[in-house]
């Protein structure tokens, strides 16, 4: 009890708080998301989403090179294909604008780990992350397409697939389909407790994969759900996922520490798009410091349980590590 404790002797000074800080977040923990779109010296830029581009190939190398530059271990993968079907061909397609990134870039930099979002929202034409029909999103028919999708990426040289569909029973489809063809030594990280969330709108105008009608809430989670959350991960552990992903990020915090707690996985934890572009607005105006702020956030994720944080802030997280080091 007071006077014989208190805690503020061990926050008075930078040596003492650096010595007892219990959680530290190293430029290893993230995972940066990159767009590739078809065409050739292409860098397009969209309003919500400040320094993040969509680049063709030849590009997107350059950009690339500075994330291997500034130490980040990995890149996840989106693409924008040249057509959109009814059923998401350009997601398979053994030429499409990921699996071509993928060669290019593990030709350029083998060491860096190539992660391919596995979905089929940015290249069917409904934006829906299932084949529809009759205004329905359909599930097992959906399944071979998205095994195909994580096939393609694996063939093209990704050295993980992330599948973000949500649709039931898709990890171990994928595992098997990863497996029959000599692919079991490539890792699945699961996007396990994907809500529903309306902080996926800034993604979708650089991805170009609004939904054309509807939502997504019958097949992703419903923001309002925890225990649900746990049920969802235990499927995918069961199926076969390495690492399971919470996401988003920082309304889901009890997520991550819940999903931690009960299955002690790897856990990643997606810090998205709406979260990243309201630093972004609020620094513009001067209202925060933003790299104390994005700080406060990633290292708040590895608390609440995350081992990787996967953040469109990484290349400046990234910096600001090796300064504060410096
Ligand atoms: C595709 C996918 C989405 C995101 C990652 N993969 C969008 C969605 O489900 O609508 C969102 C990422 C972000 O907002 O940063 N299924």
């Amino acid at each position: 009890m007071f006077p014989a404790n208190r805690p503020r002797r061990l926050r008075d000074n930078a040596v003492i708080r650096s010595m007892i800080r219990e959680n530290h977040l190293s430029v290893k923990d993230l995972i940066y998301p990159m767009f590739v779109i078809y065409g050739d010296g292409v860098k397009n830029s969209v309003d919500s989403m400040s320094d993040v581009f969509q680049f063709s190939v030849d590009k997107l190398l350059d950009e690339v090179g500075q994330v291997v530059a500034l130490g980040i271990p990995a890149v996840l993968l989106f693409g924008i294909p040249e057509k959109k079907d009814g059923h998401g061909s350009g997601a398979y397609d053994h030429n499409g604008v990921v699996q071509q990134a993928i060669r290019a870039i593990k030709h350029r930099y083998p060491d860096l780990l190539v992660i391919a979002d596995t979905c089929l929202c940015e290249y069917t034409s409904y934006g829906h992350c299932g084949v529809v029909k009759e205004g329905r999103v359909l599930n097992d028919p959906s399944l071979e397409l998205l095994a195909q999708t994580a096939l393609s990426q694996a063939e093209a040289g990704a050295d993980m697939v992330a599948p973000s569909d949500m649709m039931d029973g898709r990890i171990g489809f994928i595992r098997k389909a990863l497996d029959e063809n000599g692919f079991e030594h490539i890792p699945i990280m699961a996007y396990s407790a994907k809500y529903a969330s309306s902080f996926y709108g800034p993604f979708r105008d650089i991805a170009g994969s609004a939904p054309q009608f509807g939502d997504r809430r019958g097949y992703q989670m419903d923001p309002a759900n925890s225990n649900e959350a746990l049920m969802e991960v235990g499927l995918d552990v069961r199926e076969g996922a390495d690492i399971v992903m919470v996401k988003p990020a920082l309304a889901y915090m009890d997520i991550i520490c819940r999903v931690k707690e009960k299955f002690n996985m790897p856990v990643a934890a997606y810090n998205v798009s709406g979260e990243y572009a309201m630093v972004k607005a609020a620094h513009k105006n001067g209202w925060i410091d933003e790299r104390k702020v994005v700080m406060e956030i990633l290292t708040g994720l590895k608390r609440a349980g995350a081992d990787v944080v996967l953040t469109y802030h990484a290349k400046d997280a990234a910096g600001w590590i090796r300064e504060d080091y410096e």
